[in-house]
């Protein structure tokens, strides 16, 4: 991110939330505060976000962005776009985000992390690998690992989510995926040697020009 910067100060990030990606946006605003990058201009998207949950829930994922992300960085609202979670007409919704996204010019990098389960943003097993930015129900599994966000209370975590489609992630210009611990094992590895099926959503990334995954040990430790 702090390279893509330096060669495009208004570059546009696209940030997923979950706790993969925090030491990434920590390590980048060391970078900043060291005077190492400059993330003045930089413009920061948001992948996904939970329906229903007023913005200014600490766990919406814009307050979690804003916390994580644009707090640390220095950068305002201003700054940030994402799909609007308490939109009457979530359909509608979804398509001024696409194309609010396609107006900035698209998105440059997208930091992407990965479920147990192979989502990417919140396109659960069996999503179209085409699909634009929609409502998804989250799976019960999905919504067991992320209650532990919402004091271990399941029944806290909502059932639906707005993210961006897999058609619409494949647009961006760079893919990084992150994937730590033995949980994500078996799904890194169906993304990396698996088929490219929708049974696995991350597997999408084989068919971009420009992706890359990094994995720890735990992680990697399923790849032939
Ligand atoms: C959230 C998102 C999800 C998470 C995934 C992994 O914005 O995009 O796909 O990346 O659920 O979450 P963690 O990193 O918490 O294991």
């Amino acid at each position: 991110m702090a390279q893509l910067l330096g060669r495009k100060p208004a570059a546009l990030l696209g940030v997923a939330t979950g706790s993969t990606p925090l030491p990434v946006y920590r390590a980048l605003a060391a970078q900043v505060a060291a005077g190492r990058a400059d993330v003045s201009r930089a413009r920061i998207a948001q992948l996904d976000e939970y329906v229903g949950l007023p913005p200014e829930h600490p766990e919406s994922y814009r307050s979690v962005l804003a916390r994580e992300v644009l707090e640390p960085l220095g950068l305002g609202l201003e700054a940030f776009m994402g799909p609007d979670g308490t939109a009457t007409d979530v359909q509608a919704a979804c398509e001024a985000y696409d194309r609010a996204l396609a107006a900035a010019g698209g998105v440059d990098l997208q930091l992407l992390g990965i479920g147990t389960d192979g989502h990417i943003g919140f396109n659960e097993p069996c999503s179209s690998l085409a699909s634009r930015t929609r409502i998804k129900t989250l799976t019960e599994q999905t919504r067991i690992d992320n209650a532990r966000f919402f004091d271990g209370d399941i029944s806290q975590v909502p059932h639906h989510v707005i993210t961006q489609g897999i058609g619409t992630i494949l647009e961006a210009r760079h893919l990084v995926l992150l994937a730590t611990g033995e949980g994500k094992a078996d799904a890194v590895a169906a993304t990396v040697e698996g088929p490219v099926a929708a049974i696995c959503p991350a597997s999408a990334l084989q068919l971009h020009p420009h992706a890359t995954i990094v994995a720890d040990e735990a992680a990697a430790s399923k790849l032939k």
